[in-house]
């Protein structure tokens, strides 16, 4: 089901299908070398069972982002569950093919817009890890403000914290 349109992407829910995309990028070391590493298909195939349900209960989750001139999955963009008195983490992971062209600051953008009208998001979050320049350039881009170093549980470390109120 398509959830979201922009210029040159459709943002649609994931489905278990979509396995052999996501390996191309929670699979691949370098697209997850600032996001906790690449994971084994029966840990991706969690993720996506993990995210499905996240959807059907809260209305948010990751979205599955769709190259409309191709077709081709490219990665996923949207919300993680909430950290640090944020409502829900903005993400975005895509196949390393497809970055520099500003796919992610184009999904990243929708998604922005579909938090201000989700009724439970007031604030929303995003940790980066502090050597991951272009993820810190997206949300720069997007308008997110800098809050400062906070501790990050999944990875163990002080990250750079921006947040926007929706
Ligand atoms: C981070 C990521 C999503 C960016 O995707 P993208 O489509 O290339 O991003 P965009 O093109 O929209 O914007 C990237 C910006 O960062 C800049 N940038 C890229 N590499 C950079 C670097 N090493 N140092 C400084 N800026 C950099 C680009 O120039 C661009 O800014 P500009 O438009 O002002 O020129 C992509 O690299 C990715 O999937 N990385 C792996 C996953 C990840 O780290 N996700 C973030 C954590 S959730």
């Amino acid at each position: 089901m398509m959830v979201m349109e922009t210029n040159r992407l459709a943002l649609r829910l994931l489905n278990m299908g979509d396995i052999d995309d996501m390996m191309q990028v929670w699979g691949d070391n370098d697209v997850m070398e600032f996001c906790g590493g690449a994971g084994t298909v029966d840990q991706e195939l969690r993720s996506l069972r993990f995210y499905i349900d996240m959807y059907e209960s809260s209305g948010i989750s990751p979205f599955a982002v769709v190259q409309k001139d191709s077709g081709e999955l490219i990665g996923v963009c949207g919300f993680n569950p909430p950290n640090n008195g944020c409502d829900a983490e903005l993400m975005y992971h895509l196949k390393k093919a497809h970055w520099g062209k500003g796919y992610a600051t184009e999904a990243a953008s929708a998604c922005v817009a579909y938090a201000l009208k989700h009724p439970k998001i007031r604030i929303l979050g995003a940790s980066v890890d502090p050597r991951n320049a272009a993820s810190m350039r997206v949300l720069e881009k997007l308008g997110f403000d800098y809050v400062g170093l906070q501790f990050f549980a999944p990875t163990g470390q002080d990250e750079p914290y921006y947040m926007m109120h929706c």
